[in-house]
C-alpha cells in the first residue's frame, strides 16, 4: 500500500463503489477517509443518505432498517431517523451525517 496522507476537511471522500452500494441498497466503509460512514440508498436515487453508524450512546454500530426507514442500535435500542436524529433513547445525541455523492462509479462522501 502507499501512504496516506490525511486530506484536508471538507473535501470528497471515496467510500465505495456504486456497485457495492447497489448490490444491497447500503454501503458500510467502516475504516474509510472519513472515519466509519454508512450510505443508504442506489446510484439511481436522487439523494443518498450517509451517516457515521457509531450510535451515540455507547459506540454500537447501528444498523439500517430500509421497512422503517430508519437506523437502529443493536446494543440498547435507540433509534435514529435518516437525518440522525435521535427517534427513541438511552441515546441523547444524534449521529453524525454526512453529504453523499456518486461520482463516476465511486459513492463520495463529505462531512
Ligand atoms: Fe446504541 Fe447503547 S450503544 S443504544
Amino acid at each position: 500500500c502507499s501512504s496516506q496522507t490525511t486530506p484536508p476537511s471538507g473535501d470528497w471522500q471515496a467510500v465505495g463503489t456504486a456497485a457495492e452500494l447497489d448490490k444491497t441498497g447500503q454501503l458500510l466503509a467502516k475504516n474509510s477517509p472519513a472515519g466509519p460512514v454508512l450510505v443508504i440508498g442506489t446510484s439511481k436515487a436522487e439523494n443518498l443518505t450517509a451517516v457515521d453508524p457509531t450510535c451515540t450512546h455507547a459506540g454500537c454500530t447501528v444498523a439500517w432498517k430500509a421497512e422503517a426507514k430508519k437506523f437502529a442500535c443493536p446494543c440498547h435500542g435507540s433509534e435514529f431517523g435518516v437525518d440522525g436524529k435521535v427517534q427513541k433513547g438511552p441515546a441523547t445525541n444524534p449521529l453524525k451525517t454526512y453529504a453523499a455523492k456518486i461520482e463516476g462509479n465511486s459513492v463520495v462522501v463529505k462531512p
